[in-house]
């Protein structure tokens, strides 16, 4: 029988919660992953363990040029309501920091739950199904595959977007999405790390391994098209104050950084990458819990004798600390004019750098941008012009912070899409 009520294609976090939803509701689904395992990503994610999801979940964590759209499912499918699944599944589960909950053991728990609740709506899951063409006439979409064709009055795109291309991840939902009339809003990589010119290569190379905490933000270049994020400001481009633009203002982090051999990686610049463009400027302050230059100057006079990187040592890494005091030919506390120590108090406080760029799909977690939410509808995900075609998960253009926040994503907009479809 080739004939469904609804076709799902990939069978990825939305693909998999959609297909047990709608199952579970009596439609007759059908699944196509074009790999030969299903939720790999699922299963590579929070270093095999998951992080499916986060108890902070909140609209300002999630990325979008219309920052409105993703607040419907949110809300209707939340993160209650998984970890609820997940309990109810016995996965043993712990919050690691800042809310982001975790399988004590494998990831392989999550897809396995997925898969059980796909039975239980009777799904059909089919893997090394590639896609060759989908047609659209008289109501029912018809996709042909490398396994034959099949048809359906319903058809899900859920074919996540580009990151690691290595591991099966495609645009393929965005040129089904033109097909379709929909238009997408240009994808980038996210959740990456960010490289650093060549002058700052020595430095941060010497340094590779060393994790701080820090604060990290954004020096905004403008750029007209930026409409996405949290909290809007109007602004004006210099030199033409007549035109206004919508500028973002985007968040701090206060997470690690970490020191690598191209730049900088770890969770505050993964997240931080979500907001910069090319021509911003990171900003990091490395010791967000001392006043520097007092530090500095305390030191000076209490103990005049001692190095500087000495000094820096006891609130720093210290290589790091090292790094920072080679750049001085003295080094005794007492030589430091107080000029000199405001001077490092900046390099360490407002360290600022332009990243020569980031280190793409390769390495992003997930992708910026996909599939434009303007031509659907936010309670059910359903198309606005074409009847019948949903778009979830990762391939539309909502991007959540790191921490889970992808994922519930997924399960949301899964579980509305799942709920919503007829026939
Ligand atoms: P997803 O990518 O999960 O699924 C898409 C499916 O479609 C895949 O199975 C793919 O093979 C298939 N497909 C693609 N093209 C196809 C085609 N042409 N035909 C048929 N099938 C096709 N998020 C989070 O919240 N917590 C975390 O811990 C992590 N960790 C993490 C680690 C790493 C290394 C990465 C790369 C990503 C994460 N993420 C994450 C992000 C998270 O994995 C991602 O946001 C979700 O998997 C998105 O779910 P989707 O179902 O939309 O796409």
């Amino acid at each position: 029988m080739n004939s469904f009520d609804v076709i799902i294609i990939g069978a990825g976090a939305a693909g998999l919660m959609c297909a047990a939803v709608a199952g579970q509701r009596g439609k007759r689904v059908l699944v196509l992953e074009h790999a030969d395992e299903v939720g790999k990503k699922i299963l590579i994610s929070g270093g095999g363990r998951c992080n499916f999801t986060n108890l902070n979940v909140l609209p300002k964590c999630y990325i979008s040029k219309n920052t409105h759209f993703a607040k419907s499912a949110l809300s209707r499918y939340t993160q209650h309501e998984f970890i609820a699944m997940v309990a109810r599944y016995g996965i043993a589960y712990h919050e690691k920091t800042l809310g982001q909950l975790f399988c004590d053991g494998s990831a392989r728990a999550i897809v396995a739950m997925l898969l059980a609740e796909c039975a239980l709506g009777q799904v059909d899951v089919r893997t090394q199904h590639s896609i060759t063409n989908i047609a659209h006439a008289d109501g029912m979409f018809s996709v042909s595959t490398n396994h034959g064709a099949f048809t359906a009055e319903n058809l899900v795109l859920a074919t996540g977007g580009p990151a690691i291309p290595k591991m099966g991840a495609t645009g393929f939902a965005y040129d089904v999405a033109r097909q379709f009339g929909h238009k997408i809003v240009e994808p980038r990589p996210a959740l990456v790390p960010l490289t650093t010119p060549p002058a700052l290569l020595p430095f941060v190379q010497g340094l590779a391994g060393i994790a701080v905490e820090a604060v990290v933000g954004i020096s905004p270049h403008c750029h007209p098209e930026r409409s996405e994020g949290s909290p809007r400001v109007k602004g004006s481009v210099q030199g033409d104050p007549s035109l206004k633009l919508r500028m973002t203002s985007p968040p701090t982090f206060r997470e690690n950084i970490l020191f690598t051999h191209r730049g900088f990686s770890g969770p505050a610049i993964l997240q931080i990458s979500s907001y910069w463009r090319h021509g911003d400027s990171i900003t990091m302050d490395m010791l967000p819990n001392v006043d520097v230059l007092a530090y500095l100057k305390t030191h000076k006079q209490s103990r005049p004798k001692v190095a500087l990187k000495t000094i820096l040592a006891q609130v720093l890494p210290a290589r790091l600390a090292q790094a920072l005091a080679e750049q001085y030919t003295t080094s005794p506390m007492a030589t430091f004019s107080d000029k000199a120590l405001a001077a490092i108090a900046e390099q360490i406080q407002r360290f600022q750098f332009t990243p020569s760029g980031s280190e793409g799909f390769n390495k992003a977690e997930v992708t910026i941008g996909g599939i434009d939410t303007d031509g659907f509808s936010s309670q059910t995900m359903e198309s606005r012009t074409m009847k019948g075609l949903y778009a979830i998960g990762e391939a539309m253009d909502v991007t959540g912070w790191l921490g889970g926040y992808n994922f519930q994503w997924a399960w949301s907009s899964g579980w509305v899409a799942g709920h919503a479809l007829s026939t």
